[in-house]
C-alpha cells in the first residue's frame, strides 16, 4: 500500500497507547547492505486503554524474515502486513503479557534519508527522533511507550557502541544495558573505526562517569573543548537546576551525515561533526559558541527529554522549548548574559518572526501536523523557549525554581503533556495560568502598540495588544505579555527601576506618579515577551536611549532601530543618514567602558532579510537590490563617519598571545572584526588582505577573506584558502557558503551554479547541500534576484535532493516561506518554482506538505 494522499494527525485523535512494553531485547547482526535486526518485546496490555485491540506494530522498510507471539511463530494470515505496519489480530493475543519475536532484514548502505540505521563514511550510525525506529524493527514506534533495552551488536568494526551502560564484549561483539526506559526514538546504535578522547566526571553525590567522544582517526585533537563544554554542563545542571546524570559512561559521536545539530539519544549523543570538532585553525569563534550551547542542549535532555519525555510529538515543545531556555540560561552563565539574549533574539526575530509571519506560521504546541520532522521549526524551539522565559518572569526565580524541583518529581518517569507543566506552575505558585496556556495554542506574533501621556506629575502608558490572523486561526485571543519597563529622566537618570507590567487586555493603561517631568520610557526591556513593540518615537529619542538606558538590551535595541529608521528612509526616500544615527554610533564605537562584543552587535547593522520584513509591516514592498544597496551605502557612510577612529580601534581589540575562544577574547575579535569591514570601504581592502596572510586562526582568517569578497576582492584569497583546506570538509563547507552567500546580487546565481559544479560538491552530505543552496538563499539580493535564476536554481536541487534525503529537502524549502513580501513580478516567479517542485512526481510527504503550505494549499 502506498500513501496516495498523506493523512494529517491531529492531536485531539489522541488515545493511549493499547499495550505497553516492559522490555526490550536486541540483537544487531551487521552488514551494509543486510543487517538483521532480531529483536525479543515483552509486551502487556495498558490498564489505561480498551481491552482487546490489536497488536500494532510501525514498520517501513523492512523486509520481515520471521515473528513469533509466545513463542510460536506467525503463520500466514496470522497477520497482516502493510509498507507502514505489522498487525496482528487480538484473537492470535495471549490474554496478558506475552512475548513478541521478530528477525527483519534492513538495508544501512541505501539508507540516504539518514533515517534509521545508515552509513556515514564507512561507519554505522543511527537517526530515531522522530519516527526513524520503525525503520530498524516492528515497534510501537511513538514517544509515550517506555522501556528498558539490552542491547548486542554483532560486527566485526571495532567499535561498538548504544545507549546505557557496557556489558559483556569480546571479538566481533559488545553488549549495552539501558536500565531507564525509554522511547525507541532515543534508541542509538554506533558501530566503526573510531577513536575517543576520554575525560571523566564524578558526579556531586559521588558516581564517577567516563566521557568519551569518539570521532574518526585523526580528529581526537579537536575534541578538548567539547569535552571541557560537557563538564561544564555536568556541573551547571548540579548546581542550577539539582540535576545529576545517571549512567556510568556518557558518550558522544561525531558523524559526518546528520540532518540536523544533533541528537539527545540516552547516554549516547549524536552529533554533526560540525558541532564537536574545533581547533583554533578550523574553527571560528561562533563554531566555538555553537559547540558549547548544543553540548550543553543534548546533555540537559537528560533530564528534560529522557527521564521526562513527551506523550505524544504535538508535545515537542515539552522538551525542546525548555532544553533551549535550559541552554540558553547556560551559555549566559558561561559568557556574558546581556550579549547571549541580543543574539538569542536576533535569532528568534530572523528565525522565528520570519516564520509567524508567514504561510508556515504554526502554534508552539500545533495541533495536527503530516509529518512530524516539519515540525522542528523556529517556533517551537525558540518561541518554546520564550514562553518558559515569560512564565518565569510571572512567576519569579523563586517559583520557576519550586516548579521544576516539582515537575522532576512529579514526572520523573513519564511521558508528560503542557498540561501538565502548567499544572506544575500553577500547583508550586498558586498562580492561576489559564489565559497564558493561550502561548501554546495560539501562533502568531503579538503586536502591542504604545501611546502614553504626563499631566500632573503622573505618567500612563497606554498598551493595546493584537495578533495577526495566522493560517486555520483568523482570530486571537488576548493573551498575558510581561511587558519589562524603566522610566528615565530627561537628565539620564533612572527615576523608575525594571517593573513587570501584566498586559492581560487587548487594551490596558499603567500609571506611574510623583514624576517632576515627562520620563523617557524604556519599554520591553531585556526583550521581555516575543512581540512586536510599536511606538512613534523621535531620533532623538532613540539616541537618547542608545545613550542612557540602563537595560543592556534596550541600549542595543535603541541603536538597532536608530539604524533600521535611517536604512528605511534610505530606502524609500533616497534619504542620506543624518548626524543624529552617525554620531549616536561614533559614541558606541569609542566608548571603551563597554563590552566589545556588546560594541560589536550595536556597530552591526540589520540583515537584508530584517529589513525586508521591517519594510514589510510598514506597507512598503521590499526590492532586495535597494535594501541591499541602501546597505552598503550606510556601510560606507559610517566608515567614513568613523574613519579618525577605525585604526585605533582594529588594532586595540588585537589581543596578543596565542589563541583562546573564551568570550572576552572572541568578543574583542568580534569588535575588531567589525571595525576592519568597515576598513575594507576606506582602504579598498589592504587591511584584510593583510590579516588573511597574517591569521593564525580560522576566526580571524575567514573573517578577513569574508571582507575581501564584500569589497570586491579575494578571488586570489579563495584559491589559497581552498589550497590550505583541500582536505578539511568543515572548513571547505565555510568556503562553499562563504561564496555563495557573499556574491554580488547579479552574480549569486552564477557563482552558486559554479559552485554545484565544483568536484567537491557532495551534494549528498547535508552539511555541503546547506553550506551552497543554503548560502545562496541567505544572499538575499542574490537570490531575489529578478531573473528568477536563483529561484530556479534553488528549485532544481530541491528536486534532485527530495528523493534522496527528505528531510532535508523540506526543511530547505523554508527559503521560500517569505515569497509573499515581494512585487507581483517576483511572487509569480517563485510560485512557479514551488509548483515545479509541487509537480514532481513522487514528491515526498515531508516536502510535499512544506511546498503546499507554502504556498497555501495545505
Ligand atoms: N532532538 C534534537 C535536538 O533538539 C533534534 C533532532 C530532531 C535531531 C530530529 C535529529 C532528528 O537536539
Ligand atoms: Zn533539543
Amino acid at each position: 500500500m502506498k500513501d496516495a494522499s498523506p493523512q494529517a494527525v491531529y492531536l485531539s485523535d489522541y488515545t493511549p497507547p493499547a499495550y505497553l512494553v516492559d522490555k526490550v531485547s536486541l540483537v544487531f547482526r551487521l552488514d551494509p547492505a543486510a543487517t538483521r535486526v532480531l529483536s525479543r518485546i515483552e509486551f502487556r496490555p495498558n490498564p489505561d486503554a480498551a481491552s482487546g485491540q490489536p497488536l500494532k506494530l510501525d514498520g517501513e522498510k523492512l523486509k520481515l524474515i520471521g515473528a513469533a507471539v509466545a513463542g510460536e511463530a506467525l503463520q500466514d494470515g496470522e497477520h497482516s502486513l502493510t509498507d507502514t505496519a505489522l498487525t496482528i489480530p487480538a484473537s492470535r493475543l495471549p490474554d496478558g503479557p506475552f512475548v513478541f519475536e521478530a528477525e527483519v532484514e534492513i538495508d544501512p548502505s541505501a539508507n540516504t534519508a539518514l533515517e534509521g540505521l545508515y552509513m556515514s563514511n564507512g561507519m554505522y550510525c543511527t537517526q530515531c527522533e522522530a519516527e526513524g525506529f520503525r525503520r530498524i524493527t516492528y515497534y510501537p514506534d511513538r514517544p509515550d511507550v517506555m522501556a528498558p533495552f539490552h542491547v548486542r551488536i554483532e560486527s566485526d568494526m571495532p567499535v561498538l557502541l548504544s545507549n546505557g551502560n557496557p556489558g559483556d564484549s569480546g571479538d566481533g561483539f559488545a553488549e549495552w544495558t539501558d536500565p531507564w526506559p525509554k522511547p525507541a526514538y532515543l534508541f542509538a546504535l554506533v558501530a566503526g573505526d573510531l577513536v575517543a578522547a576520554k575525560d571523566s566526571f564524578t558526579t556531586r553525590s559521588g558516581t564517577p562517569v567516563e566521557l568519551g567522544i569518539w570521532v574518526r582517526p585523526g580528529d581526537e585533537g579537536k575534541c578538548d573543548y567539547a569535552l571541557d563544554a560537557l563538564k561544564r554542563s555536568m556541573k551547571w545542571d548540579e548546581d542550577v537546576y539539582g540535576r545529576e546524570y545517571d549512567l556510568d559512561v556518557f558518550n558522544i559521536v561525531a558523524v559526518d551525515d546528520f540532518n540536523m545539530g544533533a541528537m539527545e539519544n540516552k547516554g549516547l549523543n549524536i552529533f554533526n561533526s560540525k558541532y564537536v570538532l574545533a581547533s583554533p585553525a578550523t574553527a571560528t569563534d561562533t563554531d566555538y559558541e555553537n559547540i558549547e550551547g548544543i553540548i550543553a542542549h543534548e546533555y540537559f535532555h537528560n533530564w528534560t527529554g529522557n527521564r521526562i519525555t513527551c506523550r505524544d510529538w504535538f508535545q515537542l515543545c515539552l522538551k525542546e522549548g525548555l532544553t533551549v531556555f535550559r541552554d540558553q540560561q547556560f551559555s549566559g552563565d558561561m559568557r556574558s548574559k546581556p550579549v547571549k539574549r541580543i543574539q538569542d533574539v536576533l535569532q528568534l526575530r530572523a528565525r522565528q518572526f520570519r516564520e509567524d509571519n508567514g504561510p508556515l506560521a504554526h502554534p508552539v504546541r500545533p495541533s495536527s501536523y503530516i509529518e512530524i520532522n516539519n515540525f522542528y521549526t523556529a517556533t517551537v524551539y525558540e518561541k518554546g523557549a520564550e514562553v518558559i522565559g515569560m512564565l518565569k518572569r510571572l512567576v519569579g526565580d523563586d517559583g520557576y525554581a519550586k516548579a521544576l524541583d516539582l515537575y522532576f518529581d512529579r514526572h520523573d518517569g513519564d511521558a508528560a503533556t503542557i498540561e501538565d507543566w502548567l499544572a506544575v506552575f500553577q500547583d508550586a505558585t498558586g498562580r492561576d495560568l489559564s489565559q497564558f496556556g493561550r502561548w501554546y495554542t495560539q501562533a502568531g506574533t503579538p503586536r502591542v502598540s504604545v501611546t502614553d501621556d504626563f499631566k500632573d506629575g503622573t505618567y500612563t502608558l497606554h498598551l493595546k495588544q493584537e495578533t495577526p490572523a495566522t493560517p486555520g486561526q483568523p482570530a486571537k485571543q488576548p493573551q498575558v505579555i510581561p511587558v519589562a519597563v524603566g522610566l528615565l529622566n530627561p537628565n539620564g537618570d533612572e527615576v523608575q527601576p525594571t517593573t513587570v507590567l501584566e498586559l492581560t487586555e487587548a487594551e490596558q493603561s499603567f500609571a506611574f506618579d510623583g514624576l517632576s517631568a515627562k520620563p523617557v520610557p524604556s519599554i520591553l526591556r531585556g526583550f521581555s515577551a516575543p512581540v512586536i513593540l510599536d511606538r512613534k518615537t523621535t531620533t532623538e529619542e532613540r539616541a537618547f536611549l542608545l545613550a542612557h538606558d540602563t537595560d543592556p538590551f534596550n541600549k542595543w535595541e535603541a541603536g538597532r532601530a536608530l539604524a533600521k529608521d535611517v536604512l528605511a528612509r534610505m530606502v524609500t526616500e533616497r534619504a542620506a543618514p543624518g548626524p543624529a544615527y552617525l554620531n549616536a554610533l561614533e559614541r558606541v564605537a569609542r566608548d571603551d567602558t563597554l563590552d566589545p562584543a556588546f560594541r560589536a552587535l550595536a556597530l552591526r547593522l540589520p540583515s537584508e532579510d530584517d529589513m525586508a520584513q521591517t519594510l514589510f509591516d510598514a506597507g512598503v514592498t521590499p526590492d532586495p537590490l535597494a535594501i541591499h544597496d541602501a546597505r552598503e551605502k550606510l556601510m560606507l557612510a559610517l566608515a567614513e563617519h568613523l574613519s579618525a577612529s577605525l585604526p585605533r580601534l582594529y588594532e586595540a581589540m588585537n589581543i596578543p598571545g596565542p589563541y583562546s575562544p573564551d568570550s572576552k577574547a572572541a568578543g574583542c575579535r568580534a569588535l575588531r572584526q567589525t571595525a576592519l569591514a568597515m576598513l575594507a570601504r576606506l582602504d579598498d581592502g589592504k587591511t584584510a588582505a593583510k590579516q588573511f596572510r597574517d591569521a593564525d586562526n580560522m576566526t580571524e582568517q575567514l573573517g578577513a577573506l569574508g571582507v575581501l569578497l564584500s569589497v570586491g576582492h579575494g578571488q586570489e584569497e579563495l584559491g589559497t584558502f581552498y589550497r590550505q583546506w583541500q582536505s578539511d570538509r568543515l572548513v571547505i563547507d565555510k568556503w562553499f557558503a562563504l561564496q555563495s552567500s557573499t556574491a554580488a546580487p547579479r552574480k549569486a546565481a552564477d557563482t552558486t551554479l559554479a559552485l554545484t559544479r565544483h568536484p567537491d560538491f557532495d551534494w549528498k552530505n547535508p552539511n555541503r547541500f546547506r553550506s551552497v543552496i543554503g548560502g545562496l538563499a541567505m544572499n538575499a539580493a542574490g537570490f531575489h534576484d529578478p531573473s528568477g535564476a536563483s529561484y530556479e536554481l534553488v528549485a532544481d536541487w530541491l528536486i534532485r535532493l527530495d528523493p534522496m534525503n527528505p528531510q532535508t529537502t523540506a526543511r530547505m524549502s523554508t527559503v521560500f516561506e517569505t515569497w509573499r513580501r515581494y512585487d507581483a513580478d517576483r511572487q509569480a516567479l517563485i510560485r512557479g518554482a514551488l509548483e515545479r517542485i509541487a509537480a514532481t512526481p513522487g514528491l515526498s510527504r515531508d516536502t510535499t506538505e512544506m511546498v503546499g503550505r507554502i504556498l497555501g494549499s495545505a
